[in-house]
């Protein structure tokens, strides 16, 4: 069956659904760079077991016809309080990559966050997408590859700056190492040879992967003077992509627009982003590929919700999956969520086709949550819609 025919099907019912189908379509260290996270996943699972420990109130035996699932974000009314996070390599899960991701957020009426690990060009994603397009930003190549993205961000109509902050070096993906990640991206035909079988066992994928050009440089981390930067394995691209609060100072001095820090756990954390002049956070443990051992970032969200006294808008991403998940985190104060893996392998089992069924799913999912619970807006949502353990409150 043709992939998007696949992913139409009614045997396609929920975002997990989209998992089986990408590690059918993926080699192993694809699908594992995409589904794996650091050291013993422990962080990895915590982020969408979490969900299980705050349930809802809902009020019922009341009717309305319509679900008002608007929300607005750095200014942009959105049909849905979902953006597409940041994915690097995207281009590697399927050659549609970014442009396909970013078409298929704007149509749905929402936003897409695009990595610095991009495979298309920032101009060319931020075209197909007729809604907001924000960059996030990594410090590779050097300030100078930064001060030439900023630009072509500025040029191109890039709505907001996104500033990850919790990856001074790469986290230990073992499933990267084990994959051969590192030798299949930058090694020699000798160090490749070992890993190669898998890349075998996906034909259809190899033949579109070479067809799309195989491996291509960074189209938007251009170092001056040597032009687009090669494509590197993860280790490599955060070694010298680190980044501290007097580097939010000279970044805010070139980008004049919305600045968005992602990658905050705590209260003081959410403090100094808001005093360093971030209009959102992300509450964020980086999809539990950083730090093992983070907690949840719906957990942390309650103390940063807290902190940041509605000075800016608080975003939390990990974790989401389904409808019901992005209810819990609104009624814990976020304005919106972002979803990574839950696009990401809908992009991998049928390009543009899986992205839009993914968002569909959730779009669905939020409406019958609305339903349920009895409450007609998501504006309308907060603390009375669920109940949440009574270690979680913040004093
Ligand atoms: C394959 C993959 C690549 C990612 N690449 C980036 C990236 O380039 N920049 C970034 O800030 N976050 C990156 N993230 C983290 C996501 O933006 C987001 O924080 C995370 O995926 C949320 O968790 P979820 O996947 O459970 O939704 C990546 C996540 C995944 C799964």
């Amino acid at each position: 069956m043709n992939p998007a025919r696949r992913v139409a099907s009614p045997r396609v019912v929920c975002i997990e659904d989209f998992r089986p189908l990408a590690r059918r379509r993926l080699p192993k260290a694809v699908f594992d760079y995409l589904d794996g996270g650091a050291e013993g996943e422990v962080t990895l699972r915590e982020n969408c077991r979490a969900f299980q420990d705050v349930s809802f109130r809902p009020r019922h035996a009341v009717t309305f016809p319509a679900c008002d699932l608007r929300t607005r974000v750095l200014g942009f009314e959105l049909s849905l309080p979902f953006l597409l996070a940041p994915v690097g390599y995207s281009r590697l899960m399927h050659p549609g990559g970014e442009v396909a991701a970013a078409r298929a957020a704007g149509l749905a009426g929402t936003g897409y966050i695009l990595s610095t690990i991009s495979g298309h060009r920032l101009e060319d994603v931020k075209a197909a997408s007729s809604g907001p397009v924000f960059y996030q930003l990594y410090l590779m190549g050097g300030r100078a590859a930064a001060e030439d993205v900023i630009q072509r961000a500025r040029t191109a109509g890039v709505s907001a700056l996104v500033l990850t902050i919790d990856t001074p070096v790469a986290g230990l993906r073992e499933r990267d190492f084990r994959n051969g990640v590192k030798e299949l991206i930058s090694g020699g035909l000798r160090e490749k040879l070992p890993f190669l079988p898998q890349v075998l066992e996906r034909p259809r994928w190899l033949i579109n992967f070479l067809r799309d050009g195989g491996i291509r440089p960074l189209p938007n981390v251009v170092i001056p003077g040597k032009g687009p930067m090669p494509l590197v394995d993860i280790n490599a691209a955060l070694a010298s992509a680190a980044v501290n609060w007097a580097d939010l100072r000279w970044i805010r001095e070139l980008w004049r627009g919305p600045l968005v820090v992602k990658g905050v756990l705590t209260g003081d954390d959410a403090r100094r982003a808001v005093d360093e002049g971030a209009a959102a956070i992300s509450v964020s443990n980086h999809g539990g590929r950083q730090l093992d051992g983070l907690p949840a970032p719906l957990r942390a969200l309650p103390e940063v919700v807290a902190a940041v006294r509605g000075q800016a808008e608080v975003w939390m991403d990990g974790g989401i999956r389904r409808g019901t998940d992005i209810v819990k985190a609104i009624c814990l104060g976020a304005r919106a969520v972002l979803c990574g893996r839950g696009y990401a392998y809908g992009l991998a089992a049928a390009g543009e086709a899986g992205v839009t069924r993914a968002i569909e799913i959730l779009r669905v999912d939020l409406e019958r949550t609305l339903h349920l619970l009895g409450c007609p807006s998501l504006t309308k949502l907060d603390r009375s819609y669920v109940n949440v353990p009574a270690t979680w409150q913040v004093v």
